[in-house]
Order: structure tokens, then C-alpha cells, then sequence
């Protein structure tokens, strides 16, 4: 074989088959950043669906739940599963005891319910609305300013800069210092391995910076008789969030900083990488724009932005024939139950005009299902309507890079060349 990246993929196929079960570790982010995590899914789905690994000292034990309906099941039932920062949260590294960060994500019921009906109003249909043209205008404009007939990095020029211009609405943040907005996001979830911060104390210090930024912002607007309608206005005139102490006040920020930042980033950049592996996908979208709404709803599920959320179970639990017991971590694998073909026809492959596209996982279910999810869906609609109007082509020039993370499932880096314009 001579392309390097069919070897890689070979090897991790003949890994997964040929390493017994019981030693099983799927949250590896090496083998999310080679994308070389899928046959390991593939067996545990087959075989061992609700499967539990000793871990490393990283993630320490975990069970694994990697069939469509089980997913279903734990993300449903949050009276056992529970989020509660204190208990480690919601991904498979725990949150440091010493820098817990409350967040609703991160929280049970009643809190959770009360902080997340506060921020809800943003994602309103009447407030995406008014969002619709605004966005439509910032893609226009980012999409008008790409050089044509040159190479430049999709994720940087147009993922990341569209998202953050968003978020920078959503925050109402001042428009110039924008970037501090990505920046913030990319560390709020990075690990001292993954190169993008130096050490655990720097992510920690760059993290209080970001809360006394935004606690100006919230002083800024909090005596103004006449409340904005942006984010930081809701949380401190809302009456349970008024009172909230800082260190709640940041785990809410990088909350709606992450969830609004890195997913709909990496959808950004998945549609365009798997429009590119499958041109007959691309022919059908070229001939029949109409299909882009249904086009949206299969990239999420194909690109899986975020790969799991994890759970600690409250009480024992049995689950397809496995005995979870109280206290153990628990990790719903959205990226596997996404590819589960028992539920999902030919779930590997990427289909524009699948019939019920949005029966996928990527937003999870339950109490916690993604407030954003209506918006990210409209960006993603709008990107490709005004990409169709301008551009024959995208060609992408190599192999993404790929984020090292089994959370985040996305791309740091993806080089592509414009031909010309229509
Ligand atoms: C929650 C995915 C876009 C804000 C979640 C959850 C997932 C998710 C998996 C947790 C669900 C669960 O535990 O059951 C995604 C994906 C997106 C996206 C794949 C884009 C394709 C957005 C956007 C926003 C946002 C644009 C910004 C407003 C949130 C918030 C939560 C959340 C605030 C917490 C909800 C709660 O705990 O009740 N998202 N998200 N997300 N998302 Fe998104």
C-alpha cells in the first residue's frame, strides 16, 4: 500500500481486533488524532457494547457505552446519571478538585433547569430570527475576502473566524478583541499534552484573565436600566443568576464560550472535508441546493463534534446485561452510537439526502440536550447557501490536522485552494 494513511488506518484495524478485550482503552488522544479510533468502536459495538476499561492515569476506570439506544438510555435517565462538577462533570477527565468550575452543563436538577431556562431566550426563534441576517452578512463578507487561486488554512480563515464573530455577538464582546474569545475556548478544554497551552497553572492564570475581563463586561451592564440582549446581560439580571459567585460566573462564560466555539468550528470544517472524500455528494449538492437543511443535519452526525459526555452513576444500574455500580464514571460515546448501523443504514458512509438525518447524537438527548442547537444548524445552512453562490469548487490540498482530544472532535489545521469564483 502506498499512501501512509491507509497503513495507519490498517494498523489500528489489526490493533483493535487483535488486543483482548480486557485491555481495552478507547480514550486515547492519539488515536482520535489520527482518526484511527473507529475499528475499536466498531468491535466494542459488536461485541462488548457497554464495556468497562481500567483506564490510565489520565482517565482513570470507565465504562464505555457505544451502542445508539444504550447512549439514549443514560442521557435519559439523569436521575442515576448524574453531571455535578463535584462529582468530576461532564468529561472523562475530571474536573481538579482545587479549580472546580460550576457550569449547568456540569450540574443536576433543580439548579440546572433554572440557570438554563436564564440564558434559553437567546436561541428563541424570534431571536434567531434577527440573528439570521446578521450572520448572513458576516459570511458574505468573510467568504468575499478569501484569496482565489492560493493556498490558506479553511479552519483559520473561515471556521474559526465565522464562530467567533458569532460568539462575539451572542456576548455583544467588544469587536476587535475578539480572537481572546478563541483563545479562550481552545484552552478551556486543552491538556498540558495537547501543545496548546504550556502547563496546568498557565491554562489556570489565562483562564482568571478571561473572568476579569468578562467581569468588567458585567459591570459594565449590570446597573443599566435597560438591559441588553446579549448574554451577559441575561445572566446578571437574571434572578438566579444575579447573585451567582465569580467563580460560577466563569464556568457559565467558558460554557457558551465552548459549546457556541469549538463544535460549530469543526462542523464547519468536517462538511468541507467529507464534501471533498465524497464527490458524488457534492455533484448531488451542487445539482440540488434544496437538500443543504437535510446536508447540515448529516455533517453534524458524521463529524460528531463533540466525541462523548461522560456521566457518574448515583446508584447501581444494570445496563445490557453489565452491572454499573455507584460512583463509576461513565462514558457515552456520541462518535460511536453515531456509526451504529443497527439504527443508523450505513452509518460509515457520509449521504446528504439520508432519510432522517437529524436522528443522530451529536446533541445529545435529555435535560442537557444542547441549547445552541437551532443556531449552530442555521449557521451551518447559511455557510453552505453562500459557498454554492460564489465557489464552483474547494479543493482541499492535504489531510487535516486533527485536535488531540478524545472530547473535542475536530480539526486544527485544513489547507485548501479556491480555483476561481462563479
Ligand atoms: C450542550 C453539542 C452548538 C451551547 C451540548 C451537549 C452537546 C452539544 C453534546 C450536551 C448534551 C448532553 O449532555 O446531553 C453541540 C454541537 C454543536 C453545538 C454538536 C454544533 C454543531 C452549540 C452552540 C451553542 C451551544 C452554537 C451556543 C449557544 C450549549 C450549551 C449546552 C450545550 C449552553 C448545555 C446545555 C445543558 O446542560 O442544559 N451541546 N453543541 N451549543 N450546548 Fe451545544
Amino acid at each position: 500500500m502506498s499512501d501512509g494513511s491507509i497503513d495507519l488506518k490498517d494498523a489500528a484495524r489489526a490493533e483493535a481486533y487483535a488486543t483482548p478485550l480486557e485491555e481495552f482503552h478507547v480514550a486515547r488522544p492519539a488515536l482520535f488524532q489520527a482518526d484511527a479510533m473507529w475499528p475499536f468502536f466498531e468491535r466494542l459495538r459488536k461485541e462488548d457494547p457497554v464495556h468497562f476499561s481500567k483506564g490510565d492515569e489520565e482517565t482513570g476506570p470507565y465504562w464505555s457505552i457505544t451502542r445508539y439506544e444504550d447512549i439514549m438510555t443514560v442521557d435519559t435517565t439523569h436521575q442515576v446519571f448524574s453531571s455535578d462538577a463535584h462529582l468530576g462533570g461532564i468529561t472523562i477527565r475530571n474536573f481538579d478538585e482545587d479549580f472546580v468550575l460550576p457550569m449547568f452543563i456540569a450540574m443536576d436538577q433543580p439548579k440546572h433547569d433554572i440557570q438554563r431556562k436564564t440564558v434559553s431566550p437567546i436561541v428563541s426563534p424570534t431571536n434567531l430570527a434577527k440573528l439570521e441576517g446578521i450572520i448572513r452578512e458576516r459570511v458574505q463578507r468573510i467568504l468575499d475576502s478569501l484569496p482565489i487561486d492560493e493556498p490558506f488554512d479553511w479552519v483559520d480563515r473561515v471556521s474559526i473566524e465565522l464562530t467567533t464573530q458569532m460568539l462575539a455577538t451572542l456576548f455583544d464582546f467588544p469587536w476587535e478583541e475578539r480572537r481572546k474569545l478563541t483563545r479562550w475556548s481552545d484552552i478551556a478544554t486543552a491538556s498540558p499534552e495537547s501543545g496548546i497551552i504550556e502547563s496546568e497553572e498557565a491554562r489556570r492564570a489565562e483562564l482568571m484573565e478571561c473572568l476579569g475581563y468578562f467581569t468588567n463586561l458585567w459591570n459594565e451592564r449590570v446597573n443599566l436600566t435597560e438591559p441588553g440582549n446579549d448574554l451577559i446581560s441575561m445572566l446578571a439580571h437574571g434572578e438566579a443568576t444575579r447573585d451567582m459567585p465569580p467563580m460560577e460566573y466563569l464556568g457559565n462564560i467558558i460554557l457558551l464560550i465552548v459549546g457556541g466555539n469549538d463544535t460549530t468550528r469543526n462542523s464547519i470544517t468536517g462538511g468541507l472535508y467529507a464534501l471533498s472524500k465524497n464527490p458524488q455528494e457534492e455533484a448531488k449538492l451542487r445539482a440540488d441546493p434544496s437538500l443543504i437543511p437535510n446536508m447540515v443535519s448529516e455533517i453534524i452526525r458524521w463529524q460528531t463534534p463533540l466525541a462523548h459526555m461522560r456521566r457518574t452513576a448515583l446508584a447501581d444500574y444494570e445496563l445490557n446485561g453489565k452491572t454499573i455500580k455507584k460512583g463509576d464514571k461513565v462514558v457515552m460515546w456520541y462518535v460511536s452510537g453515531n456509526r451504529d448501523d443497527t439504527v443508523i443504514e450505513n452509518a460509515d458512509q457520509f449521504i446528504i439526502d439520508r432519510p432522517q438525518a437529524r436522528r443522530h447524537l451529536s446533541f445529545g438527548f435529555g435535560i442537557h440536550r444542547c441549547v445552541g442547537n437551532r443556531l449552530a444548524e442555521m449557521q451551518l445552512k447559511i455557510v453552505w447557501e453562500e459557498v454554492l453562490k460564489r465557489f464552483p469548487k474547494i479543493e482541499v490540498l492535504e489531510e487535516p490536522k486533527r485536535v488531540y482530544s478524545t472530547f473535542v472532535k475536530g480539526y486544527e489545521r485544513m489547507m485548501v485552494r479556491i480555483p476561481e469564483r462563479i
